[in-house]
């Protein structure tokens, strides 16, 4: 961090503000903002800053800037649009021992304006430490885009309800429990939404309950997607910032459980094939167990939680169980590595379905498939846990009528920075996932659209030849 960063209270203080364009006036509307007592000085100021000054009651002295004005100054803003001017200023400042700033001059700075982001009291500031403005810029756009319109007036309903909060639940851990509920409650959506009245009226009753301990942990079920942390949702993101715990599985990796609430508990859950570390019973046991004890827990999985990942039999428990449950979808693995492979999983000309299918049946055979539907061409098939029986599908598959020459491709630990992915042909699939040593995690697809792009392009163009033909 090459600097400091503070949000200073400017309210009634005296700043001195130098120049008279449009950088003195985008500075000028700023510490108008936050209520600086404005002094300007310049000789040609500008219409709009003339007025500005007028209607805002700021005192514009139409001259050069001489020394006397930094009297009693708490921050001086420099922008003559002038260097020479503009160093001068500076060196007088500082001999002064008042904190300036030069516009666009961050060597002749004592700080440096961030970029910022607004909303009501929410100010977020960004900074680049002078290295790369655009950059700054560009995530200011971001954030902006991140951010709901309406969070300030979030931010100003949760303070009209801080005093009342803080009578009925005196300990800060109860408090900041209280705050995460209501952040995900609906009364914080209806603020967003602009429908004060039910907030209000939703937010009473939720403090109500919580004085009257009524307030039970929950789960929410959360897909973490294929393991790219950038491919989670803002859902997910946020739930993994409010965690009390974090009930999570052996295909989530620690970039994504890095962004979890540093003092979140994390309980490892993992299930190795062959080896499991926790029986599901174990697992709804644990979750029942945290969320009675009043947490917010988050069971995290890879992918998506409802495509073989379980996600529908812990839901099921845990209602059964009076335990109020959310489910949070993620990207699954089968979209997560097609697209970071680079192929389609449907395609006008290629392929019209796509199955997701297990390899492996309930108690780790095989899987109970209509291996007859599936060997239908033009049909891609997304084969999870399917390395042990590769040979079966395959044997099948054709069997079946499916082309030995089928084009495959192997994605191993797709979207991953140690990501393979092996192409080949139906007939040679148990060949090759011996020969290249193929680890799990990873994915099987059978179908068209994993053949080489070129190839299947020309062989569209053939076709379309032949038809018109
Ligand atoms: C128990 S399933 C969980 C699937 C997960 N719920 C989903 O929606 O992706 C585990 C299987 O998903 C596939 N898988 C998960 N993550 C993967 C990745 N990053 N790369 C390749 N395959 C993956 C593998 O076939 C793995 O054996």
């Amino acid at each position: 961090m090459q600097s400091f960063p503070v949000f200073l209270k400017l309210d009634g203080a005296p700043v001195l503000l130098a120049g008279g364009g449009d950088a003195a006036t985008a500075k000028l509307r700023l510490l108008l903002a936050a209520k600086a007592r404005v002094t300007i000085v310049t000789p040609a100021p500008e219409a709009e800053l003339a007025e500005l000054a007028r209607t805002a009651g700021a005192t514009l002295i139409s001259r050069e800037f001489s020394t006397p004005d930094l009297e009693n100054k708490k921050l001086v803003i420099v922008a003559t649009e002038n260097e020479a001017n503009d160093r001068g200023i500076a060196e007088a400042a500082r001999a002064a021992g008042v904190t300036v700033n030069v516009v666009d001059r961050p060597a002749l700075s004592d700080f440096t304006m961030p970029a910022i982001v607004e909303r009501g009291p929410v100010t977020v500031a960004i900074s680049t430490g002078g290295a790369a403005p655009v950059l700054a810029r560009q995530v200011r756009g971001l954030i902006e885009t991140a951010l709901p319109k309406n969070l300030g007036d979030l931010a100003g309903f949760i303070d009209s309800f801080r005093g009342a909060v803080k009578s009925v639940l005196p300990t800060a851990t109860q408090r900041r429990k209280f705050w995460d509920r209501f952040l995900s409650s609906a009364a914080a959506r209806q603020v967003l939404s602009g429908d004060e009245g039910a907030a209000r009226r939703d937010m009473l009753a939720l403090l109500n309950r919580s004085a009257a301990g009524e307030v039970t942990g929950r789960v929410a079920i959360v897909g973490a997607g294929p393991g790219d942390p950038e491919l989670l949702t803002r859902k997910a993101h946020r739930l993994l910032q409010e965690a009390d715990v974090i009930v999570h599985d052996r295909l989530v990796s620690d970039d994504i459980l890095d962004l979890a609430r540093r003092d979140a508990r994390r309980v490892y859950v993992g299930k190795a094939r062959s080896a499991h570390f926790r029986t599901q019973d174990q697992i709804n046991r644990i979750l029942t167990e945290e969320a009675g004890a009043g947490h917010l827990v988050v069971r995290l999985k890879g992918g998506d939680p409802f495509v073989f990942g379980r996600g529908g039999e812990e839901a099921d428990h845990l209602r059964a169980a009076g335990i109020e449950v959310e489910i949070v979808p993620g990207i699954t693995a089968a979209t997560g590595c097609a697209a970071a492979a680079g192929f389609p999983l449907t395609h006008r000309d290629h392929a019209s379905a796509v199955t997701f299918l297990s390899g492996q049946g309930r108690e780790g055979g095989e899987a109970d498939i209509d291996w007859r539907l599936l060997a239908q061409a033009r049909h891609t098939l997304a084969v999870y846990m399917g390395i042990d029986t590769a040979r079966q599908a395959r044997t099948r598959l054709i069997a079946h009528g499916r082309s030995p020459e089928t084009p495959v491709a192997i994605v191993e630990n797709g979207t991953l920075p140690n990501q393979r992915v092996i192409r080949g042909r139906l007939a040679d699939l148990p060949d090759l996932l011996e020969r290249e040593a193929v680890a799990s995690p990873a994915l099987i697809f059978i179908g068209e659209v994993t053949g080489d792009p070129i190839a299947r392009t020309a062989e569209t163009a053939i076709e379309r030849l032949a038809l018109a033909l």
